[in-house]
């Protein structure tokens, strides 16, 4: 398959769960490839498996360096491998929170008990105390606190009369396995899936005030309430296989300027004119925080002098 995504892998242990993602990469319309195997344990069973299964692999120990030096010495191999995704697979160390926010959106973990219950370690033995019906597992987008972050996927795993903390860990494992590779996959697909991309503008068009969501010649579209329009989303509008937003901006010098300057990303949006800029959503690299900010400034150029002074403060 063409194009498939890099993604590197980070282990401290045995490494299950890196060999379950490397072993689904293995089909052929797998949307990801596992580019590195990186660890802070050089002893890592899981890295002469990655090794003999021809993925490069790189190891530091970390004791005696700084967190943040560790980390950078990583990253640099993530970054030389190519890699725009890393998955932590039973990694066990806590990342510095500057290194976490670089890869805030693409930077994936998985825990073994169904957050948001069970953070930290001995999941399985709290589950168990607890007298939970399932322990499980959990893989969630990495955020600077620990084990939390937005989830993007789960699976149960039932607890059986008498099971201890290592007959339910060996369960959930077998799920993790299942569940890790599959929402991978998906994480790496939704950056160029148009319906994860109009969601994603939806949550910051319809926080501004008196936003209305319509549709307008098949696109999605963004107004004030009985006012005018302020975004639009251009998914494949004219067959081209470009997604893009629509917004508004001061005119033609500022058209000119945004395209000179980053040409794979800005367009002239047919039939929109001069006051409009389309940008592109497709290309893996979206900052939504620029596409929040471009959404504020269209929907104040647009909005009724009153509403806009809401804005203003
Ligand atoms: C897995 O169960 C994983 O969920 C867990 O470590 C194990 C690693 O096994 N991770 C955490 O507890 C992270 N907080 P593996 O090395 O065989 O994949």
């Amino acid at each position: 398959m063409a194009d498939r995504v890099p993604v590197a892998v980070f282990i401290s242990g045995t490494g299950t769960n890196m060999a379950a993602l490397l072993y689904a990469s293995r089909a052929a319309d797998c949307p990801y490839e596992i580019v590195l195997v990186a660890s802070n344990n050089p002893a890592a069973a899981g890295l002469r498996l990655a090794a003999a299964e021809g993925t490069a692999t790189f190891a530091l120990p970390h004791k005696g360096m700084a967190r943040a030096d560790h980390d950078a010495a990583l990253e640099a191999q993530v970054l030389a491998s190519g890699a725009r995704f890393i998955a932590l697979a039973g990694y066990m160390r806590i990342l510095s929170p500057e290194f976490v926010a670089r890869w805030e959106g693409r930077m994936v973990n998985i825990h073994p008990s169904l957050l948001p219950k069970y953070t930290g370690l001995q999941t399985h033995e709290r589950a168990l105390a607890a007298g939970d019906e399932h322990g499980g597992c959990t893989v969630h987008l990495v955020t600077a606190q620990l084990d939390e972050g937005p989830m993007l996927g789960q699976t149960a795993v039932a607890i059986l009369p008498g099971d201890d903390a290592d007959q339910l860990a060996g369960r959930v494992l077998i799920a993790e396995h299942q569940l890790y590779a599959r929402c991978l996959a998906a994480l790496v697909t939704r950056e160029t899936d148009p319906a994860h991309l109009i969601g994603e503008v939806r949550k910051h068009a319809m926080a501004l005030p008196e936003a209305e969501e319509t549709v307008s010649h098949g696109m999605a579209c963004f107004g004030i309430v009985k006012g005018k329009k302020f975004a639009y989303v251009n998914a494949n509008h004219h067959g081209d296989g470009r997604i893009a937003l629509l917004v508004k901006i001061s005119g033609l010098d500022e058209q000119q300027h945004l395209i000179e300057t980053d040409p794979a990303r800005f367009f002239r949006p047919a039939y929109f004119g001069d006051g409009w800029i389309a940008i592109r959503l497709d290309l893996g690299d979206t900052d939504w925080d620029d596409i929040a900010e471009s959404l504020q400034r269209s929907w104040m150029s647009v909005a009724p002098r009153k509403l806009a002074a809401i804005m203003e403060f």
